[in-house]
């Protein structure tokens, strides 16, 4: 609870005086793979808006899956110590999330709905138990590259992306969906979507007027 309100306040000194922060988290295996590239364009164009930037990339961070704790806590705070304990305050902290996922077998990449399920307990504690005050509002952009050309699969990983922003209060303001994009690095050949991703993180750097 104190650490919301610490949020909550640090947020409103912040919103006079400091950087826009954006984090981008990849949630792809692969480092300087399509999505990795996209996140950082995307953050580059950030910077170019003046906003200060950081990146976390799941796949280095060992977690678990959320495991429907039978005596999980009620004060919207996960139980499990592991290296989600600093993805946590991150997320709170930014002004901005950037998530990017490849498409696996349909949806978003197991490495991001497992940070994504860990939130369980902070949704509990805004919705069930009413223990949390509810986080900044933040903006938040889904970046994603998939093999082939179907939309339905973006589609799907959207939904799932747009009600993990909902739950940290993040209003799913841009979207970037690459198809066609395979092999690793290929995205470079794709300067469409790097310059989108650019704009997409330009965008979003810019500080409230
Ligand atoms: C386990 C796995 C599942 C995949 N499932 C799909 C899929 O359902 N549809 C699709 O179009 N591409 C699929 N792909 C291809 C990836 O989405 C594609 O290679 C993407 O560009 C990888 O992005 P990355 O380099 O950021 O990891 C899959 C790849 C892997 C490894």
């Amino acid at each position: 609870m104190i650490g919301f309100v610490l949020y909550a306040w640090q947020a409103k000194i912040c919103s006079r005086r400091c950087k826009i922060k954006v984090l981008g988290i990849n949630g792809s295996p692969r480092l300087r793979g399509n999505c990795d590239i996209l996140l950082d364009r995307a953050l580059e164009g950030a910077v170019s808006a003046g906003a200060a930037t950081e990146k976390i990339f799941l796949n280095k961070l060992t977690y678990r899956g959320c495991q429907e704790c039978p005596d999980a806590r009620t004060d919207g705070n996960c139980k499990i110590e592991d290296d989600m304990q600093r993805v946590f305050p991150k997320v709170f902290e930014a002004d901005v999330i950037i998530v990017a996922s490849p498409i696996f077998f349909g949806s978003v990449s197991s490495q991001t709905k497992a940070m994504i399920d860990r939130f369980q307990c902070y949704w509990m504690g805004r919705y069930f138990h009413h223990s949390v005050e509810q986080p900044m509002r933040k903006k938040g952009a889904f970046l994603s590259a998939q093999g082939n050309e179907k939309d339905e699969f973006f589609l799907n990983a959207k939904g799932v992306i747009k009600n993990f922003f909902a739950t940290v209060n993040a209003e799913y303001s841009e979207e970037l969906f690459c198809k066609k994009v395979d092999a690793k690095g290929d995205i470079q050949k794709r300067q469409d979507c790097l310059d989108a991703a650019y704009g997409i993180g330009e965008r979003l750097g810019i500080e409230n007027p």
